[in-house]
């Protein structure tokens, strides 16, 4: 991809920019439309309309459709008209003849210092340490309630080979699933996302997990591929990750934190240690954190045991009530929604805590309401 694209006949545009170290190219009015993907687009449009009296056509289109892209005219004079008509479309800058190589070099790099771009979401993936621990019931609480707090739609991608519970959770039959996007990965952008997202009345959208697995396994590559665009789309993404899938356990670079669930029980809190070290050891300490789910006070197996056994600080115990979670997963509707149950406010907690969201009011620049704030500027 080429830094900046010269919409010009003027090839000595292109060898200025060049000179000064920028990758440009110069391209036809035909392939202003071309650009598909955020990712295929310069950083910065240079458009010449010396000698015109209109800008091209597509410069608008084009402006909408890259927002993350800016555009410098190169102008004969300041004429009035044609300066109101690129301030419309949305001109970042203005070069007047005669164009001097600096001139021209100081107002791409203007704007390609205010270009860059947006910092990626925040993703969430729960593993559990053993099969019905509650790893589907937290990643989907977890999910709704990250989507009432922020007030923006939340992506839940279920990572199940097949079989995975999500939908059911959310009351839902998606007719697509993640192999859909895995499987034309070079394609995803926002409107193919758009399309095969599940849209649940929980705020949530949801990339299902297959009802048949796919033969051989999901590939590590476009598994790491389809996080990373999740984060460019979604200010919040989570994830539900199959505990028994090596590979997927691997492609987790773009998660901001990794949640291992266990419960009080020996074989569930081994598996816990075990993992949690693996994944220490693999995305960093700090990424990885464990919670108790089902949490029992009067348990053989206390939460001091837990801690001691894990290696560090467990500070979610999520209370255990199975009247609560039951009526929720049968009704189709996370338990968040209805916000009365101890369940609902230990779900919540998390939720915040995990996106870094005090009291519904910004803790750090990272969390959710931060971004919020920071991008409507
Ligand atoms: N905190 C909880 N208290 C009581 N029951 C729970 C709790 N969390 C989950 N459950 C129930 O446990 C069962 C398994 O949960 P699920 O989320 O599907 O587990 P997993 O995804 O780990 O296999 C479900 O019936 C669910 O309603
Ligand atoms: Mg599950």
């Amino acid at each position: 991809m080429n830094q900046i694209a010269v919409l010009s006949t003027d090839e000595r545009l292109v060898e200025t920019l060049r000179t000064s170290g920028l990758k440009a190219a110069r391209i036809d009015p035909s392939e202003l439309s071309a650009y598909g993907r955020a990712a295929e687009a310069p950083q910065v449009l240079v458009v010449d309309v010396r000698g015109r009296d209109h800008l091209p056509a597509g410069l608008a289109a084009f402006r909408r459709q890259h927002p993350g892209a800016g555009a410098v005219l190169v102008v004969s004079s300041l004429d009035p008209r044609l300066m109101l008509e690129g301030m419309r479309a949305g001109v970042n800058e203005c070069v007047t003849e005669p164009v001097t190589a600096k001139a021209l070099d100081d107002a791409v790099r203007r704007v390609l210092t205010s270009t860059i771009p947006e910092p990626a979401g925040q993703v969430f993936a729960f593993v559990g340490a053993k099969g019905g621990v509650g790893t589907s019931t937290l990643a989907v609480n977890t999910a709704a309630a990250l989507g009432r707090v922020s007030r923006e739609h939340v992506l839940l991608i279920d990572l199940h080979n097949g079989n995975g519970d999500d939908a059911v959770f959310l009351g839902v039959e998606p007719r697509f699933s993640v192999l859909d996007a895995l499987e034309n990965i070079e394609r995803v952008d926002e409107s193919f996302f758009a399309g095969i997202v599940e849209k649940t009345e929980a705020g949530v959208h949801l990339l299902a997990s297959p009802n048949q697995p796919r033969p051989g396994g999901i590939d590590a590559r476009r598994a790491r591929a389809l996080l990373e665009s999740a984060a460019q789309m979604y200010r919040v993404t989570v994830l539900d990750v199959a505990r028994s899938d090596m590979t997927l356990l691997d492609s987790l670079d773009a998660a901001t934190t990794i949640v291992v669930a266990t419960s009080q029980e020996i074989a569930s809190l081994r598996n816990a240690a075990r993992m949690a070290a693996m994944l220490r050891s693999r995305y960093g300490a700090t990424c990885v954190k464990v919670v108790i789910n089902r949490f029992q006070r009067d348990a053989v197996i206390a939460h001091d045991d837990v801690e001691r056994v894990i290696g560090g600080e467990v500070k979610h115990l999520i209370p255990s009530d199975y009247p609560v979670a039951l009526a929720a997963l049968n009704a189709g509707r996370p338990v968040v929604l209805d916000k009365e149950s101890r369940l609902a406010r230990a779900f919540v907690t998390l939720a915040k805590d995990l996106a870094g969201i005090v009291k519904e009011r910004v803790a750090r620049p990272s969390s959710v309401l931060g971004r919020l704030a920071w991008r409507r500027v």
